[in-house]
């Protein structure tokens, strides 16, 4: 077989999609046709989704409605619980954690609809990681409330306390932001999966793998870490050289599509803003402000022929971590929110479905002759 290959599928489109557009050469991003920047800051996250199911904004009582529905699948069985107890006693990350807890998802709740299973999911995203967040810390999970949004009983799991509004905003607005972005690396995974007619539970639990590596949704915590080094040096200059000089790569910096600054960077940078503007504490945000600037311009002399400027990432470990969500945490809260997408899109490829399998060229040895294993 002939033909050009694509190293990781760059610039291939592979189907055709209705839940967000991306444009990488402006820097531009709109869910269903929205703006991101107006998603992210006018909706409530249940509005985010039920927009990225149905494909429309709810009215008023059907988001009540919604609201309600997804509330009321918070709950995890004892036996996931079980799974999640023993995953945070080995010390297991939180996404090693979340994707066990996934996959039992429907221990007790087995149905053959793809919809209930996809509001399903998303309902118990936040369950799973705040009971393994409260098992981390020794204490029993907290259970979920159905009288609280979304971003509000998440906060509320970690704790047991209810957020202050400003704190829950700051979640919202971060889970508003991230929820869809076309065929990245685990959305890809779950249509994959479900192109195979497997079910959406094992659709999110593939997923949820796919998110877990650093060149895609494992970034948040090493920026958070690589931010507050810098703070501590004050020398951001002196960090970015040293990384680069040691062939290392800055996390929430460059991206496969975006030949500009990652349009959710500046949502989250908004957000973050305004978050820190009331607290008492600015100095991570100065620092990330900084930082970016010094670092855009050190990678553009590095690598000239590539625009790399911060992702989606980047900011996402600002606003997180000024709103109280541990850094253990930013990449399941990733998930908590990404879920959403992921649903939406196996049940856009269950629509009309056609079973994904690429090919690759071989080039490998061939015409071989067997030897005999005792001529080896
Ligand atoms: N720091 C330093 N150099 C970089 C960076 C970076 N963050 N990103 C890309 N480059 C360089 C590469 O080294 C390469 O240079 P070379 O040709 O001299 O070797 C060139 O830019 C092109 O890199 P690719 O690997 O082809 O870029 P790709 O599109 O595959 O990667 C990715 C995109 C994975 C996001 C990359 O920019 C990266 O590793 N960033 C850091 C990790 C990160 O922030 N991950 C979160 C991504 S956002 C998300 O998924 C939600």
């Amino acid at each position: 077989m002939t033909g050009p290959v694509s190293e990781g599928l760059d610039g291939i489109a592979v189907g055709e999609t209705e839940i967000s557009q991306i444009d990488g050469s402006t820097g531009s991003l709109a869910i269903r046709g929205y703006p991101i920047a107006e998603v992210a800051q006018e909706a409530t996250y249940e509005e985010t989704v039920f927009l990225l199911l149905y494909g429309r904004l709810p009215t008023a009582e059907e988001l009540t409605g919604f609201r309600k529905r997804i509330a009321s699948n918070r709950e995890i069985s004892n036996k996931v619980k079980i799974v999640i107890e023993q995953a945070a006693q080995e010390e297991k990350s939180a996404m090693d954690a979340l994707r066990m807890g996934v996959a039992g998802a429907n221990l007790g709740h087995e149905r053959d609809n793809p919809e209930a299973d996809a509001i399903r999911l998303i309902a118990v995203f936040p369950t799973i990681v705040a009971a393994y967040w409260r098992y981390r810390q020794g204490k029993d999970p907290i259970a979920p409330r159905q009288d609280l949004r979304h971003a509000a009983n998440y906060l509320y799991m970690l704790t047991g306390e209810k957020a202050s509004e400003a704190r829950i905003e700051g979640v919202e607005t971060y889970l508003n932001t991230v929820a869809d972005h076309g065929l990245n690396a685990s959305t890809f995974t779950a249509r994959v999966v479900v192109s195979t007619q497997a079910d959406l539970v094992s659709a999110g639990t593939a997923a949820v793998g796919a998110l877990k590596g650093p060149l895609h949704g494992g970034a948040p915590g090493p920026v958070l870490e690589m931010l507050r080094t810098v703070n501590e040096t004050g020398n951001p200059a002196d960090y970015v050289r040293s990384t680069l000089a040691g062939g290392d790569r800055l996390m929430g910096f460059g991206h496969r599509v975006y030949r500009t600054r990652d349009p959710r960077a500046a949502v989250l940078e908004d957000a973050a803003h305004e978050f820190y503007t009331e607290s008492d504490d600015a100095d991570l945000f100065e620092t990330a402000r900084e930082f970016e600037e010094v670092a855009v311009e050190l990678l553009a002399e590095r690598v000239p022929d590539r625009r790399l400027e911060t992702n989606v990432e980047f900011y996402t470990a600002v606003l997180l971590a000024g709103v109280g969500v541990p850094k253990e945490l930013f990449t399941t809260t990733f998930a908590i929110s990404r879920v959403s997408g992921w649903m939406a899109h196996a049940l856009e490829q269950l629509d009309d479905n056609r079973l994904i399998r690429p090919t690759a060229h071989y080039t490998g040895e061939i015409d071989r002759s067997w030897t005999a294993i005792a001529e080896r």
